[in-house]
């Protein structure tokens, strides 16, 4: 799907460029930033399958992907909106914040509040859905603090690092249209 161009007001989130890829060759490798995300852990890809992964996204039917880029100019990371399921109205998101010296500075609580308005107010979803590891203090702070409630807790549910790891699960109303 055509991701639209959405701003807020520190970041321009946008659809993926070619020229992203080469960042996404260092997230994926960087442990720190991998630390929470659900294995297998992206495997080193050179250009060209990256390329192939910018064009598999904007043909996917179900979701948009999107960088988050400053609008003092770094790229510093991506979000998207999955499993739009227009019949129940509904979708799940994930971000990524790649550029570390963007991190604690409020990025995601600004972009997931864009990202959620955009699903709500212009698709007409009515749940969006997030999960996280349960060690990933962080995420869920954004999560709470943007409107979201913990609605579940899938134990052991994903391996980590060797370690059996909790899964919580997390859900948003759209407060105008529960139908
Ligand atoms: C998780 C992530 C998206 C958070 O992005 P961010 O832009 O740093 O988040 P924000 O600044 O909007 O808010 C983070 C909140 O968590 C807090 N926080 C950040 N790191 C923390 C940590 N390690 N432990 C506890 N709290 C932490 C911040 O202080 C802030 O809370 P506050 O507003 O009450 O002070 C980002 O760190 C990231 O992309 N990490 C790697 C990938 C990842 O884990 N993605 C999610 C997979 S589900």
């Amino acid at each position: 799907m055509n991701a639209p161009t959405i701003r807020t007001e520190r970041f321009i989130i946008r659809p993926f460029k070619d020229a992203d890829a080469k960042l996404w060759q260092s997230w994926d490798v960087d442990p720190e930033i991998q630390a929470h995300t659900p294995e297998p852990i992206n495997e080193p890809q050179d250009i060209a399958e990256q390329h192939e992964y910018i064009k598999e996204c904007e043909e996917e039917e179900d979701g948009y992907y999107w960088s988050i880029e400053a609008k003092t100019g770094p790229t510093i990371g991506t979000v998207a909106l999955t499993d739009i399921n227009e019949h129940h109205k509904l979708a799940e998101i994930a971000i990524l914040i790649g550029d570390k010296d963007y991190w604690g500075k409020g990025v995601a609580t600004e972009v997931v509040t864009a990202v959620i308005n955009f699903a709500f107010y212009e698709l007409g979803v009515v749940r969006i859905s997030a999960e996280t590891e349960a060690g990933n203090i962080a995420v869920s702070k954004v999560l709470e603090k943007v409107g979201f409630i913990q609605d579940g807790e899938f134990l052991s549910a994903r391996v980590k690092n060797g370690q059996r790891v909790d899964v919580n699960h997390y859900g948003i109303l759209n407060p105008r249209k529960q139908q």
